[in-house]
């Protein structure tokens, strides 16, 4: 089964413009979908929808054949701003999203320990507040916390970009070790072609709210970062993604 869309159209009031026109896409259970596209495209808008956080002007989402009208646990949302609560440590952070799995104390505790052990953060980390971690851990406690709703779809809008390159690198591994070790699926907002390339099974290009380009990544894995311009493929679909991306400035 899949998380999909029929050909979904957002108008936002005032705008002229649909937002999204007309975007039939399938992310297929398990598989990783990186969406690409310049500021403005769309992006966001689809994975809102996707995530049943906008109700479509026209057309359809549905997740294993069933209609997405709310946002849901089993579609875990992380942002490119860190959206942890600060006044509450890190382990209250995570605890709030486990609220929703109705768990006793203890299991939760348990759960803490190994949703900060799978995101590699240390035990002591759990008593320190948001405002005391730097941004790479901030957004590692991110991810722990949309895993503590066990979703099996995880929708990412650009959970990287305000990170240095090599936080960066490193939390594109922990997103791959993750992914590979949990079997979810995937969806990922990104505006760096690099980033598409070594995280995504297909790469979707958006421009002016349509899908410009849905590209098969032909790199096989594992995608180590320095070494990802020599595999086969490499500067044949980093072309490909320059161009279009190019296309949607002018
Ligand atoms: N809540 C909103 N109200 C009106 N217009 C919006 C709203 N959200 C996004 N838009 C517009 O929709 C278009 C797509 O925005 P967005 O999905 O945020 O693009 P991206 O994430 O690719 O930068 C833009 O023209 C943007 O101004
Ligand atoms: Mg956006």
């Amino acid at each position: 089964m899949a998380i999909q869309t029929h050909d979904l159209v957002v108008q936002f009031p005032g705008q002229r413009e649909p937002a999204l026109k007309n975007i039939s896409l399938t992310v297929p259970d398990g598989s990783f979908a990186v969406l690409v596209g310049a500021s403005g495209s769309g992006k966001s808008t689809l994975l809102h929808c996707l995530a049943g956080l906008i109700t479509p002007t026209s057309g359809t989402v549905t997740d294993n054949g069933a209609p997405v009208t709310e946002p849901q646990p089993r579609r875990g949302v992380a942002f490119q701003r860190d959206v942890l609560f600060p006044w509450m440590t890190v382990a209250d952070n995570i605890d709030f999203a486990l609220a929703a799995r109705n768990l006793a104390k203890g299991q939760r505790q348990e759960q803490i320990s190994i949703l900060l052990d799978l995101v590699g953060l240390r035990e002591d980390v759990a008593r320190q507040r948001p405002t005391e971690l730097s941004g790479g851990m901030r957004q590692r406690v991110s991810i722990a916390r949309v895993l503590a709703g066990e979703p099996s779809v995880m929708l990412m809008d650009e959970p990287f970009a305000a990170l240095d390159a090599l936080t960066r690198l490193r939390m594109q591994d922990l997103l791959i070790d993750l992914w590979t070790r949990l079997n979810r699926t995937i969806v990922f907002v990104t505006h760096d072609i690099d980033e598409a390339i070594r995280l995504g099974d297909t790469v979707s290009v958006l421009r002016d709210g349509r899908i410009a380009d849905h590209i098969v990544n032909p790199l096989s894995r594992p995608r180590p970062a320095d070494a990802l311009a020599d595999q086969p493929g490499y500067s044949e679909i980093r072309k490909t993604l320059h161009h279009q991306l190019e296309d949607a400035r002018t």
